[in-house]
């Protein structure tokens, strides 16, 4: 119920909290920035609006908020913004004006990146394609026109969000905001006309008067007064700092897992490690910390940039689904509570930085004996390091960092995590595995004959489809005189996919990776006597994001060559007919339209590659959120109720033959009670027989606690930085706290040990020693109970099952 419930209550909370007050004062200084004459340590998450929906942001800012944040970071779309020049949008999931608002409403800062360009593996990097016709354009450099829209669309941004007081100088939210985006990456590709770009850019936003300090990031040379900051996974170790010494250093992307392409295997960041070096950064006196991201959510229709899958940073501190994933969010909770302890040593200035071992240093923070916080950073990422500090000693964990707010009792390790563990898995719903269930459309091939576009030479995809489809149809025709002589046809192309069919049969298909997006297609050619027609098929799943210029990207196929026998022909430069997009998507047969009602017909199970296939459904009950399983699925798209729930492309596997993502994410708010229609693209052979539908929920918590060196446990509300109000307990004993999803119950203690269990929360096994009355403790203070804590101690176990030896308790449980 957590779901719909969260969005409710907070929808209404918000209605109630609305601020009144001036504006803010926001400069800066080498420290930190500095608000209404406050200097502020900022931890700040990335979370786009147009990655989730309305609906969806009051629960996703409260669960910020409650994980210590005290800003939300965002890009600015401009894509979604200015589809066509000068025809712009601001409605539903675009409504950036309604985003901001709601982050106001719940009392955090919002850190604005209006671009233009934002890469975010978003497709063309955020950029309208339209940009790319404008005559003599160079994107991102010292170029009359780029620089003419780039100012102009600013302008818009700008002028918008001061229309309705956005800005902190108003009132508003807005403390900060960025131009450009890692322009450092690329500005020697521009050679002398970047480095008067990075002016211009920056001349530019400080001239629009916003009030609020502006940042480039990954850009040494960012000109005063903008702020450069760094990006990453490791700015504590890698930041170069400030370029001026009035600036403070500030971390803009603290990367909380990398992104992901199709092919490549799921890679994640752990929560200890995002944690020491956001400490770290911090240590060495990093005011500013934004996590990327903290919400990743979904590239819904088109929008993932080329190779990029649906599902974005699912393994942030909130998975895809707004979930909280564990224990990723406690952990960093925790941090942040750490570290706001220390606020005042922190900011005094007064630190001093010394050695306590090889591999081992201390930061400390002393305005006078009363104000003091030290962290001590363990970098040996092998030991355990003892050190002494002001006459005590500590143990530290290996690559790890201890905070001690008043430079005596450690209030937080980064390694070690008594937040919980948490599992989420979906539950099936629904299936789909009836063919009555199903209707079908099979996709039109188109030969050369009907085509109206022609050109005596291969076009270049994106500029032929102006990135209104992903799909652009080659054909061309040529005469066989002889009957069954061996032909081979080879197709090289850049990208991202092929399919190719013979006079009407397809014949194969090939696709190239992100990596290397140049591929080839080689199959023997089933030829007949006469006139033969070959019809090719490019796909783009998605455009380029990335890199220098963007507007002279080419993709789509390159050559093609028939060897007959002992004879190659080259059909390169050849009379080509072209059609853009497909029949079913001029006919727009995702929509339940009457007209189109007329095309579907019964499901076949012949499976033929570019086959559209629909469905009616009803929306589980409940509130937990919803996907679509496409795992018996090959590539394409889905649709429901008319919305794209964006693209899939199970097929494409990765080394150890796994795909990256079977479920795409169905927001609540796209569906109704009953009825619900949806629409499958399949680009291949899968079988829509085996889509089903299911919820996700944390169906399993596990904790793991220590008695040796008890993490003192700060449990700390986040700080409502706008409005001041402030709660903090400080307590000390250790103890595995769970707690399941709002509404659902421990079920069932599946695992319980204290004594010496080994391995973690997801393997585990009884040690040496084990108290015997482990489970009966643990399923009285916990089986029917939606949260319960338990004592680390000998005490709660009713004696010392093994005296002199390093205890822990591992508690896994089933919520129900
Ligand atoms: C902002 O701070 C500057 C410098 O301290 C000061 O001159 C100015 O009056 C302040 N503005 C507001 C609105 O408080
Ligand atoms: C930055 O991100 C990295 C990786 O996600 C993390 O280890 C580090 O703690 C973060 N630092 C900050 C300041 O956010
Ligand atoms: C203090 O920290 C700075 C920056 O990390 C480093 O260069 C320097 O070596 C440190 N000093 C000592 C005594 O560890
Ligand atoms: C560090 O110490 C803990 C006990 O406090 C022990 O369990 C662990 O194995 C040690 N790690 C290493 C790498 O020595
Ligand atoms: C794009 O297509 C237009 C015709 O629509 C053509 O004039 C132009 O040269 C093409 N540009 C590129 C870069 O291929
Ligand atoms: C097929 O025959 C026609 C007429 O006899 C001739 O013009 C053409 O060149 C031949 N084509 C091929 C590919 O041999
Ligand atoms: C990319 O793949 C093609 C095969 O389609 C291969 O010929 C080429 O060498 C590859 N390029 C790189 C850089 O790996
Ligand atoms: C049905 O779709 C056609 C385009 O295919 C459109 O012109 C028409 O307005 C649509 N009708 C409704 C009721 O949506
Ligand atoms: C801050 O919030 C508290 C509790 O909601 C409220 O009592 C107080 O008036 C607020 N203060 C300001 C300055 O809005």
């Amino acid at each position: 119920m957590s779901w719909m419930l969260w969005w409710s209550l907070s929808l209404s909370a918000s209605a109630i909290v609305i601020m009144a007050h001036g504006g803010s004062n926001v400069t800066y200084d080498s420290r930190s920035l500095v608000i209404n004459g406050k200097h502020k340590i900022i931890f700040s998450g990335s979370i786009h609006y147009p990655r989730s929906t309305p609906q969806m942001w009051p629960y996703l800012i409260s669960k910020a908020r409650a994980g210590g944040l005290d800003a939300i970071d965002t890009y600015v779309f401009w894509n979604l913004h200015e589809p066509q020049q000068g025809q712009y949008d601001f409605s539903g999931r675009k409504d950036l004006v309604r985003f901001i608002k709601e982050v106001h409403a719940q009392g955090l800062y919002v850190c604005l990146r209006i671009g233009p360009f934002i890469e975010s593996e978003w497709t063309y990097g955020g950029l309208p394609f339209w940009l790319h016709d404008v005559p003599g354009i160079v994107f991102r450099s010292d170029n009359k026109p780029f620089k003419y829209h780039m100012e102009r669309y600013a302008k818009m941004i700008v002028k918008m969000l001061k229309a309705e007081k956005l800005y902190a100088s108003q009132g508003g939210p807005i403390i900060l905001s960025q131009i450009e985006n890692e322009y450092g990456n690329v500005e020697a590709a521009f050679h002398e006309k970047g480095p008067p770009y990075v002016k211009w850019a920056a001349k530019m936003a400080v001239g629009l008067h916003t009030g609020v300090p502006w940042v480039m990031c990954k850009q040494d040379d960012a000109p005063d007064p903008v702020i450069n900051a760094c990006n990453g996974l490791r700015c504590g170790e890698t930041f170069s700092g400030p370029n001026s010494p009035r600036k403070p250093a500030i971390w803009t992307e603290n990367w909380t897992s990398v992104y992901q392409t199709y092919g490549k295997e799921t890679r994640s960041r752990s929560a200890e490690d995002i944690a020491f070096h956001a400490a770290l950064f911090i240590a060495k006196g990093g005011s500013f910390v934004n996590y990327y991201m903290y919400h990743g959510g979904t590239n819904f229709g088109r929008t993932a940039a080329e190779y990029v899958p649906t599902s974005y940073y699912d393994q942030a501190p909130l998975d895809e689904y707004g979930l909280l994933r564990q224990p990723k969010h406690g952990h960093l909770k925790e941090l942040h509570a750490a570290i706001k302890l220390c606020r005042k040593p922190l900011l005094s200035r007064k630190w001093i930085n010394f050695s306590l071992g090889q591999l081992q240093e201390a930061f400390a923070f002393e305005r006078n004996s009363d104000e003091c916080a030290a962290f001590l950073v363990n970098h040996d990422g092998r030991s355990n390091a003892t050190v002494h500090f002001k006459g005590s000693s500590y143990k530290l964990p290996p690559k790890s960092i201890s905070i001690l707010p008043h430079c005596k009792t450690v209030a937080f390790n980064t390694a070690q995590v008594s937040t919980q563990y948490g599992t989420r898995l979906a539950t099936r719903r629904h299936k789909f595995d009836s063919i009555e269930q199903w209707k079908e459309y099979k996709e039109y091939i188109p030969s050369f004959d009907k085509s109206s576009l022609r050109a005596n030479t291969l076009l270049e995809h994106m500029n032929t489809t102006k990135d209104s489809s992903d799909y652009l149809w080659y054909t061309f025709r040529f005469h066989q005189n002889s009957s069954n002589a061996h032909s081979v046809l080879t197709v090289n192309s850049l990208g991202h996919n092929l399919h190719a069919f013979v006079n009407g049969e397809f014949i194969g298909s090939a696709h190239g990776s992100h990596d290397n997006k140049s591929f080839t297609l080689q199959r023997s050619l089933p030829l007949k006597r006469g006139t033969n027609y070959v019809s090719l098929l490019s796909v783009m799943t998605g455009l380029p994001d990335a890199g220098a210029y963007l507007e002279r990207r080419v993709a789509g196929l390159r050559r093609v060559t028939i060897q007959r026998q002992h004879e190659l022909h080259d059909f390169t430069t050849y009379l080509w007919g072209y059609k853009v997009g497909l029949s079913g998507e001029n006919i727009q047969l995702h929509r339940n339209n009457a007209s189109v009602k007329a095309y579907w017909s019964r499901y076949a199970s012949s499976s033929r590659p570019l086959t559209w296939y629909k469905s009616i459904f009803d929306a589980p009950a409940g509130n937990d959120p919803v996907a679509l399983n496409l795992a018996s699925m090959g590539k394409g798209e889905a649709w429901v109720n008319g919305r794209s729930i964006g693209r899939y492309w199970v097929s494409f596997l990765d080394s150890d033959g796994n795909p990256y993502q079977t479920w795409n994410h169905i927001p609540r708010s796209f569906l109704k009670p009953s009825g619900n229609l949806l629409v499958i693209l399949e680009e291949e052979r899968g079988n829509p027989l085996g889509i089903s539908l299911g919820t996700m929920s944390i169906t399993k918590v596990c904790g793991h606690v220590s008695i040796s060196h008890p993490p003192p446990v700060i449990s700390w509300q986040g700080e409502n930085q706008i409005n001041g109000t402030r709660k903090r307990k400080y307590g000390r004993r250790p103890k595995v706290q769970l707690r399941c999803p709002r509404g659902r119950k421990i079920s069932s203690v599946l695992f319980s040990s204290f004594g010496t269990p080994s391995g973690d929360c997801e393997t585990y096994a009884i040690g040496s020693c084990h108290a015997s009355n482990s489970r009966a403790t643990v399923e009285k203070a916990c089986l029917g109970k939606e949260r319960c804590s338990i004592p680390v101690s000998s005490k709660n176990f009713k004696g010392d099952p093994c005296p002199g030896i390093a205890k822990s308790l591992l508690v896994d449980a089933k919520c129900a």
